[in-house]
């Protein structure tokens, strides 16, 4: 077979590997040949592609980013289903693996129904993907934010600075969560779970009373008391959605007006997005990648493959994309424990 890969959506460490371990086991057990598809949907509607042998992947599972390259083009704005079956037949591409997030895979979805043969790779760093345990990339955004805080809390603690560590989450907290949880801090702020500023005050002031430097991580998507939505840094994404960031700022400038405390924000923005996956991404990242054309092979055609426990399987793409995988009640509560 003849199999067009393609990366769309923000980028995120191991998509390189998934190619790898596609085009790894395509050549190596079924002999198929692929077609590397150039930054994402944008690749197939307008017929930019190349051949990706099994050299050109050599070596590229630590590699960050996207050899493919990425972008947000829906090919339902360029010609939709019929435009992608055209280019599809005209270069002989039997199916296509198309790896990357909720926007990404609904796409993935819609074209399967209109008898696209597609097969998906769950991809975000924010983890918030339904119907697979973990996404790859989340781990590697995970350990950096995580360093991050470490040594942020260390300028802080010299300084006896409040500090505010925004991240990405624009709906989800997962990483949040997780890298606050890992690195300590007071005060953990999602978009999925409404808190007052008394509140955060309130964590904030008995960490210093304990003669701690306080460490609030917060999601970009947090909503802060008194506003209906996330704050913006001005201008929209790919899907017309406000650009989110600038929430950490916003609350170190109010925890200091309220505590008194000298408070520094620092926005991770895309660092968390950045260089070489973890061994952790590595692994599921190629395992996916391999799974893929395991489907591709049996015909899978509309699913996704997906973590379950340490198994990688198969589930259909409606499952994945119907609604985000958001951060539990009991899963806050248990970190809440820690705060202040
Ligand atoms: O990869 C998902 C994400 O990290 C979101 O959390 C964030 O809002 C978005 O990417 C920002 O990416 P971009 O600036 O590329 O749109």
């Amino acid at each position: 077979m003849r199999i067009g890969i393609l990366t769309s959506g923000g980028d995120c460490p191991g998509l390189n590997s998934v190619i790898r371990g596609a085009v790894m086991k395509g050549d190596r057990i079924y002999g198929h040949t692929f077609l590397g598809v150039h930054d994402g949907w944008r690749g197939l509607v307008e017929d930019d592609m190349r051949d990706l042998p099994r050299h050109d992947v050599r070596g590229l599972s630590r590699q960050g980013g996207t050899i493919l390259g990425t972008s947000r083009t829906s090919p339902f704005d360029h010609g939709g289903s019929d435009r992608v079956k055209e280019v599809m037949a005209s270069r002989e591409m039997d199916a296509v693996i198309a790896i990357g997030g909720e926007g990404t895979l609904t796409v993935a979805k819609l074209l399967h129904e209109d008898g696209v043969k597609v097969v998906g790779v769950p991809k975000t760093i924010d983890n918030d993907l339904s119907a697979t345990d973990y996404t790859f990339g989340f781990d590697t955004s995970v350990a950096i934010a995580t360093e991050s805080i470490d040594r942020l809390r260390t300028t802080a603690e010299s300084h006896h600075r409040c500090m505010v560590v925004e991240v990405m989450g624009r709906h989800v907290g997962w990483i949040a969560l997780h890298a606050g949880l890992a690195g300590g801090a007071h005060a953990i702020l999602i978009p999925e779970v409404r808190v007052g500023m008394d509140e955060v005050v309130g964590w904030v002031e008995s960490a210093k009373d304990r003669g701690r430097a306080p460490v609030v991580v917060v999601a970009e998507g947090f909503v802060p008391e008194g506003d209906t939505e996330a704050v913006s840094s001005g201008g929209v994404d790919g899907f017309g959605r406000p650009r989110l960031g600038g929430v950490g700022q916003y609350l170190a400038a109010e925890l200091e007006k309220r505590t008194g405390i000298e408070s520094r924000s620092m926005m991770l923005g895309y660092l968390q997005r950045g260089g070489v996956p973890t061994a952790f991404d590595r692994v599921l990242a190629t395992r996916f990648g391999a799974a893929a054309v395991d489907a591709v092979q049996h015909s899978e055609w509309g699913t996704m493959v997906s973590l379950d426990g340490i198994d990688v399987s198969t589930v259909a793409l409606h499952r994945a994309t119907r609604q985000l995988k958001t951060v539990p009640e009991h899963r806050y509560e248990e970190a809440s424990i820690l705060f202040g």
